[in-house]
């Protein structure tokens, strides 16, 4: 939800801070802010708005501070203001802090830090926790004023904090990430591997209840619980060009332009084509485990769920087992029984998603196998989960979840096969459809190649407030997915259905010129989509279809029609999903809407 900073080195801070800001836009755009020190005294700048305000702010701002910490905020507590910036300071401004997460009993220890006579100036929870810090910073030990404070919180943190008193900087996690960054003799802190690529590929995850301390020597870490972590360092992959633009107008779509290669390298090295067999490396202790399962429970939040929503049909296909998808804030509090031949796998892309992340833990209470499918590699849900396959696409930073859904089908379809040949799937079978998956990359790019023919439809119904989404079967979910991604980035009301509900309700809405996109691909539910496009038609709609060919059916009932490529009909959504997302992006792009950073929105939801 917000992006945290800090470094202590031999360069000026500063630079280093706002640099490593901007690759967390995504993460917040409520406001940003830094902390250094200037003639023994701490400096604090912020300002409500996107990093740019702050940065315009600080253009005649010299400072050579070698320490320094940094925020950029998705607000919870406290509307977005410059009083409400991070960072944060104690009563003396000689403490200062930076914060993601949220401080649950922020009230509580609030008033009786208030009756001890500190003084509040903000509305913000993480406020609390500096003063909560000042209160038992005793000793000249960060650390260790740090760590009672922590053991009266309850909530979610990632922090950094630093004093005046002491050439140190001292982070903290327990449901929010903090991922250090090492170069020779420069340590940074933050809340994701995109901001220290510019820095160094040397990075240590904090683990949950873990304290660091970084000074101008080196890094220590310590437990909450007391005694010290030995922990190795470990070298990240990612490119720096990797996260950024690449020549495109935002990420989202350069993202979707990517579709073609995460294709690619969502299969790479795990299909043995000859064998129609699949090997995953972060499953192979757990194989016997899977041939077990009488049951799988998907839980995810978003777009991974809708990818979930769609391997109900692909497992329940090719495997043969019950598969139920579960929104991950509901399962969480949910009192089904969960049986031991139960497998609950959560899809998320960044990892981090607080209720997916509290779905497994609820999970492994149970003593039910959990696996993840995770993009960001040494997440927590990663971590957490007993076995688990990456995605191993590189970063994906738009809010807007978009090759991300493409990689998580693809492996889908991969678990699907090994599932499968586990139990009823013949090896003919499997190849046929791992066969058809290698030559998914070549047909993506013929409908990317279709731009800006997407772009000349979205021109004409950029100005409508309202869409309904419609498809079947396999193609439901990808018209949930494209009612969310028109919502999220354009801020027009959208709604999926499946097209066999339209006449149970939302025929309602239908009126002169509404538009209803339809994903018709010509598989077995055709004939009965294009009966729904009648009725649309008949009040006067208009339809935008996804489909294989314009044939005299399809051209009677639309206006407009986007043409893919045929594969398997299990394939599809695939490739049906994305016209979805370069219609919503040429619709939020015409519109004027910032597609990278939806207003509200986050891309990593670590607060509940
Ligand atoms: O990181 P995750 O995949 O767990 O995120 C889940 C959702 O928050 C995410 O998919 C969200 O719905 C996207 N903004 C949709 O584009």
């Amino acid at each position: 939800m917000c992006g945290i900073i800090g470094y202590i080195g031999e360069k000026k801070a500063l630079p280093i801070i706002l640099k490593s800001l901007k690759k967390m836009e995504y993460r917040g755009y409520d406001s940003a802010g830094v902390a250094l020190v200037e003639n023994d005294k701490l400096i604090i700048k912020k300002k409500s708005g996107k990093l740019d305000i702050l940065k315009k702010e600080l253009k005649d701002f010299k400072n050579n501070s070698t320490i320094g910490i940094g925020h950029i905020r998705w607000a919870t507590h406290g509307e977005p203001s410059d009083l409400n910036a991070h960072p944060h300071n104690d009563c003396n401004s000689e403490l200062t802090i930076v914060h993601n997460g949220i401080i649950e009993n922020s009230n509580e220890l609030k008033k009786s830090l208030i009756k001890k006579g500190h003084i509040f100036k903000t509305e913000t929870d993480s406020e609390v926790l500096a003063h909560l810090i000042e209160e038992y910073y005793k000793n000249n030990k960060l650390e260790e004023a740090v760590k009672i404070a922590l053991e009266k919180v309850n909530g979610a943190y990632g922090i950094v904090v630093f004093s005046l008193k002491e050439e140190k900087l001292v982070a903290a996690r327990l449901g929010s990430p903090v991922v250090l960054g090492i170069k020779n003799k420069e340590y940074f802190v933050a809340s994701d591997v995109a901001a220290l690529l510019p820095f160094t590929k040397e990075v240590l995850f904090l683990e949950e209840g873990e304290i660091a301390i970084l000074d101008r020597q080196g890094y220590k870490i310590i437990k909450l619980t007391g005694g010290e972590s030995i922990r190795e360092t470990q070298t990240v992959d990612w490119s720096l060009d990797e996260v950024e633009k690449d020549g495109y107008d935002h990420f989202m779509l350069k993202e979707i332009m990517e579709e073609a290669d995460t294709v690619r390298a969502s299969m790479r090295g795990r299909v043995i084509l000859e064998e129609g067999d699949i090997r995953f490396g972060g499953l192979i202790d757990v194989m016997d485990k899977l041939k077990e399962i009488d049951r799988i429970i998907i839980v995810a939040c978003g777009t991974a769920h809708y990818a979930g929503r769609i391997a109900e049909y692909v497992i329940e296909s090719l495997v043969n087992l019950p598969v139920e998808v579960q929104y991950a804030s509901e399962f969480r509090y949910r009192e089904e029984p969960l049986d031991k031949k139960s497998l609950v796998l959560a899809i998320s892309q960044s990892g981090e998603t607080a209720d997916t992340l509290a779905a497994i833990r609820k999970a492994k209470e149970n003593n039910v196998l959990t696996f993840g499918i995770v993009n960001v590699v040494g997440s927590t849900i990663a971590r957490e989960t007993d076995a688990g396959i990456y995605n191993h696409i590189g970063p994906e930073i738009s809010v807007a979840s978009t090759k991300a859904f493409v990689s998580q089908l693809v492996i889908i379809y991969l678990l699907a096969i090994l599932l499968g040949r586990q139990r009823k799937l013949s090896r003919q079978q499997a190849i046929e459809i791992l066969d058809e998956l290698n030559k998914l990359p070549e047909k993506i790019e013929t409908i990317t190649a279709q731009a800006s023919k997407i772009d000349e439809i979205a021109k004409k119904y950029y100005e409508a407030n309202n869409f309904i989404y419609i498809g079947r079967k396999l193609n439901y979910p990808i018209a949930l997915e494209g009612a969310l991604k028109l919502k999220e980035i354009s801020y027009i009301h959208a709604e999926g259905y499946p097209a066999g509900e339209l006449k149970h309700g939302p025929l309602a809405l239908i009126e002169e010129g509404y538009p209803v996109v339809a994903i018709i691909p010509q598989d077995k539910v055709y004939k009965k989509t294009i009966n729904n496009l009648e009725e649309v038609k008949a009040r006067l709609g208009k339809v935008i279809a996804i489909t294989n060919e314009e044939d005299d059916l399809i051209k009677k009932v639309t206006d407009d029609v986007i043409i893919i490529p045929k594969t398997l009909e299990i394939l599809n959504p695939i490739l049906t999903v994305i016209p979805i997302q370069l219609l919503a992006y040429f619709i939020a792009k015409r519109r004027g809407c910032p597609i990278d950073q939806p207003r509200n929105l986050a891309k990593s939801v670590t607060v509940e």
